[in-house]
């Protein structure tokens, strides 16, 4: 029986589809988005025909699986595959999101001649949005040595998959998934069941041959990925590049990695040469003042596998607002809402009176508890008006009790706070090293109450 086609409407956030037009879709709530299309059905089977359990049918004992050589290819970039888990997978496949022009293109171009350095490995570029001379002069530019490097123009995917056929790359960019489309279904590229089918078929491709393929993604100005969320369900990895508002530094995250931590963080800054690594990243995200100022605490932070150094800054401002105001940047609004709770009951801290301004330097966006306790204290800084001297740390959870708890990583954080002169660090009890680091002092600390007499 032949596919038969059905008219619907598809929703362009979430993929879903609906038989009558509305203007909310219902499945995931955005507006606007619901766009009449035309999908093919598959016909029916009957039955359980066909799996008449005779054979084995591709089932094998899990412990008889050989575990393969989990060889992992360096692309150049050691912060590249740190957040990848160690350079790449073959057979994986990684999207990589990104606003227009934040160096996505530029990353892969120089990470793909990178790989294609090394003797006998293929490496292959597929352009949709810019042509050969354009990648061409880019390569040049950036001073790469682009021989090695297979470079094609196309945007049918079918046709991307029969060259990639022929000429066996290890890895494949296809820079973009948004422009890639298949004459197989009616819908322009770029459209939701597009995306969908192209990315289905570059996962199929890439597992079928071992060929590690990135797909680059544009994101929507929400931030998320456009196209439907099963995209980043169909992929392997998904790094997100981004930046702070004019800022020449870029930073990869892994929001989503089989094959390694996500939250793993790396960063690089944007040159006239391309893109460089920036190997002590903690130097970025400190605004050293000359002078210490209240409100400013840095604290000592951990994204994925490494500790960093970051600082976070609070306004208080006395509110003429029958709510004040609670603006947090880089931190989670309601942590910010809870801390200053906390601070009332166990800290004595009174703060309904103030507008409250939470800022985290540097355009990082921190998700983990250890935060707390510099929170904590760069409120009441502020608030004092009391500086933090510039040569301490702090870290630590703070609890509803008013408790401060323990976190991960105590020791190699103290390490990376010594290591960049910081001489004192307040720290929870639990954390606390019977040696301390070289060169700095710890004040372990239960309550927050303790922590908040460090300053002084
Ligand atoms: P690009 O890689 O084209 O971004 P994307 O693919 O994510 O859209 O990066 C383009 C930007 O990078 C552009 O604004 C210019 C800047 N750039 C540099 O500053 N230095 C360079 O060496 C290159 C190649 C680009
Ligand atoms: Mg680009």
């Amino acid at each position: 029986m032949a596919a038969r086609e059905r008219r619907v409407y598809q929703c362009q956030a979430c993929g879903a589809e609906q038989a009558k037009w509305s203007g909310q879709c219902p499945d995931c709530g955005e507006w606007n988005t619901l766009v009449p299309a035309v999908v093919a059905t598959a016909p029916a089977r009957k039955g359980l025909a066909g799996y008449s359990g005779d054979a084995q049918g591709g089932v094998q004992e899990l412990a008889a699986i050989g575990l393969g050589e989990e060889e992992r290819l360096p692309t150049g970039f050691g912060e590249l595959d740190r957040v990848l888990g160690g350079g790449l997978v073959p057979g994986s496949v990684v999207l990589i999101g990104g606003d227009p022009g934040i160096g996505k293109s530029t990353l892969l171009l120089q990470a793909l001649v990178g790989v294609a350095a090394r003797p006998g490995t293929v490496a292959l570029y597929v352009t949709g949005e810019e042509s050969p001379q354009q990648v061409r002069l880019r390569a040049e530019r950036l001073g790469l040595a682009a021989t090695g490097m297979r470079l094609l123009a196309e945007t049918e995917v079918d046709r991307t998959l029969a060259a990639a056929a022929r000429e066996r790359p290890r890895v494949m960019v296809v820079d973009s998934v948004q422009t890639a489309y298949t004459e197989m279904l009616p819908s322009a590229p770029g459209s939701v069941s597009q995306v969908r089918e192209c990315a289905a078929r570059l996962v199929r491709f890439a597992k079928q041959t071992a060929t590690t393929v990135l797909l680059v993604g544009h994101v929507t100005k929400e931030g998320t990925l456009a196209g439907p969320r099963v995209l980043e369900h169909m992929v392997d990895t998904v790094l997100y590049f981004e930046s702070d508002q004019g800022s020449r530094f870029r930073v990869i995250r892994a929001f989503k990695n089989r094959f390694g931590a996500a939250n793993e963080l790396g960063v690089f800054a944007m040159t006239d040469r391309g893109l460089r690594e920036v190997g002590n990243p903690s130097a970025i995200f400190l605004s050293r003042h000359d002078t210490p100022v209240p409100g400013s605490v840095v604290m000592v932070t951990r994204e994925g596998s490494r500790p960093l150094l970051v600082e976070v800054q609070a306004l208080l401002d006395e509110s003429h607002l029958a709510t004040p105001r609670r603006v947090s940047v880089g931190l989670d609004p309601s942590r910010l809402a809870m801390l200053l709770a906390v601070l009332h009951r166990h800290g004595g801290v009174a703060t309904y009176d103030q507008d409250v301004f939470v800022n985290v330097v540097g355009g990082v966006r921190v998700s983990e508890t250890g935060a707390d306790l510099a929170v904590a204290l760069a409120v009441l800084s502020s608030l004092r008006g009391r500086p933090w001297a510039s040569d301490r740390v702090a870290f630590g959870e703070v609890g509803l009790a008013g408790e401060v708890r323990p976190v991960v990583g105590g020791e190699e954080r103290l390490r990376e706070a010594a290591k960049h002169g910081f001489r004192l660090a307040v720290v929870p009890k639990a954390n606390a090293p019977r040696q301390p680091p070289e060169g700095i002092e710890v004040v372990a600390v239960q309550r927050l109450q303790e922590a908040l007499e460090a300053l002084d």
